[in-house]
This record gives structure tokens, C-alpha cells and sequence, in this order.
């Protein structure tokens, strides 16, 4: 028999054997019988190797047509018989995948709302550099020449062959000076940012953080403002029922100096973890600004007056959510991050 004729008589038996099929075990004997490695149509494939170079084109295309027959006729026979396993079946029920969004980091989430607290008591916001000079870090803020504040152990020093006087900010205060040498009153504005401390990483403290700077001068701005404007913030932040307390303190940029508790807005005063079983929260350093520091920034304290007060973003964080720890904040683990 010529490769013609051997194609044409497994055509016959091809058609006939598709046509037959009617079950699943019908289609798994026509695969092997014909499309597996030593079923008919490969064997006559290798066969092609010993037809003659002329006759080569006539007989591959006439196998070709064969094969596209017989997997044509297959797949369609499959569609029909092929027996399904439970893996294959679609589940219409299944709950589909779900794409995790990421979130707005605690931190941050804590810094907006407290922009919106001031915005919408009539504050702007001002930022300034990380990277400031003694004098609008300490100088200006009335800090004495020997102030322990300018200590090495507190500051990180910026090394640099032509001025020998720039440092990392080791508070928003910096921010304070800016604003009053380019503003004049009446000036309303928070300063959110970034400091640096040369101090050793616990769970209370971190050598870089951020804190939130408050600023208000204007004319006839006295201490019960400073508290009415604390307090009101506070409410709107913690708890609508806190008491505060104002215990008097010292900074070299404000005279009178306080630093302000409020009862603690979890236990209400009874004692919890958050509070350390005391009852009360610190909240804020704050005071009346030092007239001093008014002058240095060409501001007449005999016509101005103003308060300002200072906290940490990050101790915020940690009071509404109960992260004990603050280098959790910054290990950016999804397990913890997820929870905000
Ligand atoms: N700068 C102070 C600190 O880093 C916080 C502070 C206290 C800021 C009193 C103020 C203030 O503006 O009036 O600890």
C-alpha cells in the first residue's frame, strides 16, 4: 500500500470511529487508538521520512488535512463525553477573590484629623526644614547660650565644612520662628513635622518622630484662650467628657509654661493601661509665647500677644489606638497596619 493509500484507508476508519463515539470511554479509546504518541496518525507521520523527496509535499498535505480531521472531530466529541472531574466544575458559589487595598498609615491618619480639627477652627499650616540652623532651633527661641537642650547628647549635629551651626530640628518650634519672621500677626497656624533626637530606640521613644507645632498671635490673646483652644481640640480628638488639668511647667520660648493632662478617655479616670493606672493623659506642652521670642522675630510684644503648644504625633497615635510600643509604627508590618 502507497502513504496515499494507507491515509485514505485510516480516513475511513477515523470517520467511522468518531462517528461511533457515545460515551466517555468511547472518546478515551479513540484518543488512544489515534492521537497518542503511538496511536495511527503519529506512526504514519514517521513514516513520511521514507517517502520519496517528489512525493513528500502531495502526501504531507493529504496527512495533514487527516490530522486536522480527526482533532477537529475529537475536540468536538469532547465537548460532549469527556467526563468531568470535580476539580474542572466551576463553582458558581464561591466567594470571588478579593484585591486588598491598601490603607492610609495610622500616623498619617492621625495627622489629618488633627489638620482638620485646626483647619476648621480657622488655623492654616505651615511647614519648614528638617535641616535648621541654631538659631531658629534654639537662638530665637530664647534657649540660653548654655541651654543643656544644645547638648550633644539631644541633637544631631550637620557635618558641614562651611558652617558649623545647622542641626536636625529636634522640634516644630523651629517652625514657630519661620512663620512669625515671614508673617505678621494676626497669625493662627499649626506646623506638622518631622524631628530628630539623639536618643536611644525604645518602646517610648524614637530618634526620628513627628510632632504638631500650634502657634496664635494677635492682639489682647491671653492664657484662657490658650486653654479654651487646648480644650476644645482635646474634645474633639479623645472624648467630648474629658477634664483637663493645667500644671504649670517651663520652656524657654513661653512664659507662663504649662503642660496639660486630660482624664483618661478609656477608663475615664479609673485607671487603665493606656494611662499607666493614673487616670490622666499628658497631652501637650504649651504657654504664653516669651516676649523675648516675640522681639526676635520683629514682633512688639507690647502690642502682641500669642500662645503656643507642642505634641508628638506619634504619642497621639498611641493613646487612640493602644500600640504599646512605638516602634511598631514604623515596622510596617500588614498584620498590624491592616487593623487602621
Ligand atoms: N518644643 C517642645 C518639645 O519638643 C514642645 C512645646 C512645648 C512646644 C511648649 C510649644 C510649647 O510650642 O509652647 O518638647
Amino acid at each position: 500500500m502507497t502513504m496515499i493509500e494507507q491515509i485514505h484507508a485510516l480516513r475511513v476508519d477515523i470517520e467511522r470511529d468518531l462517528a461511533a463515539i457515545a460515551s466517555p470511554e468511547d472518546l478515551e479509546r479513540f484518543r488512544l487508538a489515534h492521537m497518542v504518541k503511538k496511536g495511527t496518525l503519529q506512526t504514519l507521520t514517521d513514516a513520511l521520512r521514507t517517502v520519496p523527496k517528489e512525493d513528500k509535499p502531495t502526501v504531507g498535505k493529504n496527512l495533514n488535512e487527516l490530522r486536522k480531521l480527526a482533532e477537529n472531530g475529537f475536540e468536538a466529541a469532547r465537548a460532549t463525553y469527556e467526563r468531568r472531574t470535580s476539580t474542572q466544575r466551576i463553582d458558581v458559589s464561591l466567594p470571588g477573590r478579593a484585591a486588598t487595598a491598601g490603607s492610609v498609615h495610622p500616623i498619617t491618619q492621625t495627622l489629618d484629623r488633627i489638620v482638620d480639627i485646626f483647619t476648621s477652627m480657622g488655623f492654616d499650616v505651615a511647614e519648614s526644614f528638617d535641616i535648621e540652623d541654631d538659631d531658629h532651633n534654639f537662638g530665637k527661641l530664647n534657649f540660653a547660650e548654655d541651654h543643656p537642650a544644645r547638648d550633644m547628647q539631644d541633637t544631631f549635629f550637620i557635618d558641614d565644612a562651611e558652617r558649623a551651626d545647622l542641626v536636625l530640628r529636634t522640634h516644630t518650634s523651629s517652625v514657630q520662628i519661620r512663620v512669625m519672621e515671614q508673617m505678621s500677626p494676626p497669625i493662627r497656624c499649626i506646623m506638622p513635622g518631622r524631628v530628630y533626637r539623639n536618643e536611644a530606640v525604645s518602646a517610648r521613644s524614637l530618634a526620628e518622630f513627628h510632632q504638631v507645632e500650634g502657634l496664635y498671635i494677635d492682639k489682647g490673646v491671653s492664657m484662657a484662650d490658650l486653654k479654651g483652644t487646648i480644650m476644645a481640640f482635646a474634645q474633639r480628638m479623645y472624648s467630648s467628657d474629658a477634664k483637663f488639668r493645667f500644671r504649670t511647667s517651663y520652656f524657654p520660648f513661653t512664659e507662663p509654661s504649662a503642660e496639660v493632662d486630660m482624664s483618661c478617655f478609656i477608663c475615664k479616670g479609673q485607671g487603665c493601661r493606656i494611662c499607666k493606672h493614673s487616670g490622666w493623659l499628658e497631652i501637650c506642652g504649651c504657654g504664653m509665647v516669651h516676649p523675648n521670642v516675640l522681639r526676635n522675630c520683629g514682633i512688639d510684644p507690647e502690642e502682641y500677644s500669642g500662645f503656643a503648644f507642642g505634641f508628638g504625633i506619634e504619642r497621639v497615635t498611641m493613646m487612640l489606638t493602644g500600640i504599646d510600643d512605638i516602634r511598631m509604627l514604623y515596622d510596617n508590618d500588614v498584620r498590624v497596619l491592616r487593623q487602621f
